[in-house]
């Protein structure tokens, strides 16, 4: 249910992207893949690599910091913090709690979330209910990933495609007509293992055999994906659309989830918005997991792309399968 007028609205973003690139070049050295080909299945040019001792605690409190200065928030006001990660730097306590440390946030509650890649609009969702309910004031939804970590650098079907950063937005109650105007999330845990990491976890715990079939790292089926991926995307950007009461001729920008060129054009074409209405920066960073649509709501609002009271739509899809789509007037 989407009651009429935004709840909530974000009154500032911030992004961290680790200075390391890795290039198509680079990767031709490491697999048996060449640029041409990665270019043209995924659009991706170069990816960011965090460094070992970087964690996604920390690239997610560098992105926070810079989402607080912009909203004007001090840590201390911050009453709930949503991270969402496929990359926890620990089993235990919550990524979310080791950041909040490095904020000094002391008045939060924080958690993480799992919801893969549509963990940062899942996030989104959850602080619009707590905020709605009365329960929080000032959100902080995070989403930090160290895709590096658990990439499997010699599987070429799958390390060609991830990168490392965090995005991150303060949410706070909608002081007008700006903010979330619909949301709609779905997910399907029968196609949960065409996207995943087999062991290391409760159900099948490291060991030496873990280690050797390197089933503590990501496997996909990739083609399965990116079906699903178009089809989910696209019934998710219509829905929230309509929850919304706006059609395509009225979203100034798509901003989607950044996995592959292919699937944000098809995309696009299925709902029918033309490429220049929407925001792609997947050739600089790869498939940054949840961390795609922070990072390039940061992005487009410092390119002037993204402007007070236009209509977005943002809309992701990934592992669980999980998806959904957002609307907002920004
Ligand atoms: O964040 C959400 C989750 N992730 C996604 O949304 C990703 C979804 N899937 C995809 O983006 C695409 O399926 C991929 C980019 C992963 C693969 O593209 P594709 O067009 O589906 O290629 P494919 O898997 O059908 O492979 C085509 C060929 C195969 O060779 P043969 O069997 O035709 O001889 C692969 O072995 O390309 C080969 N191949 C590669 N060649 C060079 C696969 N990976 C590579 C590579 N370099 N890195």
């Amino acid at each position: 249910m989407n009651k009429p007028g935004p709840v909530v609205e974000i009154t500032g973003t911030g992004r961290y992207l680790p200075q390391r690139i890795l290039t198509n070049a680079d990767l031709e050295r490491m697999v048996d893949t060449d640029e041409d080909w990665i270019v043209e299945r995924t659009g991706i040019r170069e990816r960011r690599i965090a460094d070992d001792d970087m964690c996604a605690a920390e690239m997610g409190a560098r992105a926070a910091r810079e989402a607080m200065r912009e909203a004007g928030v001090e840590p201390g006001e911050v009453d709930l913090i949503v991270l969402s990660t496929a990359t926890p730097d620990r089993w235990l306590p919550a990524t979310a709690c080791d950041m909040q440390a490095l904020l000094g946030a002391d008045n939060a509650m924080a958690f993480d979330l799992g919801a893969a890649c549509a963990g940062w609009l899942y996030g989104l969702s959850m602080a619009e209910g707590y905020i709605g309910a009365g329960r929080a004031e000032t959100a902080l939804v995070v989403a930090t990933e160290k895709m590096s970590a658990i990439v499997d650098w010699t599987d070429r079907q799958t390390c060609v495609l991830f990168g490392d950063g965090a995005g991150a937005a303060i949410v706070r109650a909608s002081s007008g007509e700006r903010g979330i105007l619909s949301s709609y999330h779905r997910s399907n845990g029968k196609l949960g293992d065409l996207l995943y990491r087999p062991g290391g976890g409760a159900r099948f715990p490291m060991d030496t055999g873990v280690l050797e079939r390197r089933d503590h790292l990501v496997k996909m089926a990739g083609q399965e994906v990116f079906k699903n991926a178009v089809r989910s995307m696209s019934e998710a950007a219509d829905l929230a659309l309509q929850q919304a009461g706006l059609r395509w001729e009225n979203v100034e920008l798509l901003v989607p989830h950044q996995a592959n060129l292919r699937i944000i054009r098809a995309t696009a074409k299925h709902v029918g918005i033309p490429m220049d209405r929407v925001f792609v920066n997947v050739d600089r960073y790869g498939n940054m997991s949840s961390a795609t649509i922070p990072v390039a709501l940061d992005e487009a609002k410092e390119q002037g792309r993204l402007a007070p009271d236009m209509n977005i739509l943002s809309v992701a899809f990934g592992a669980g399968l999980a998806w959904g789509a957002i609307a907002m007037r920004w």
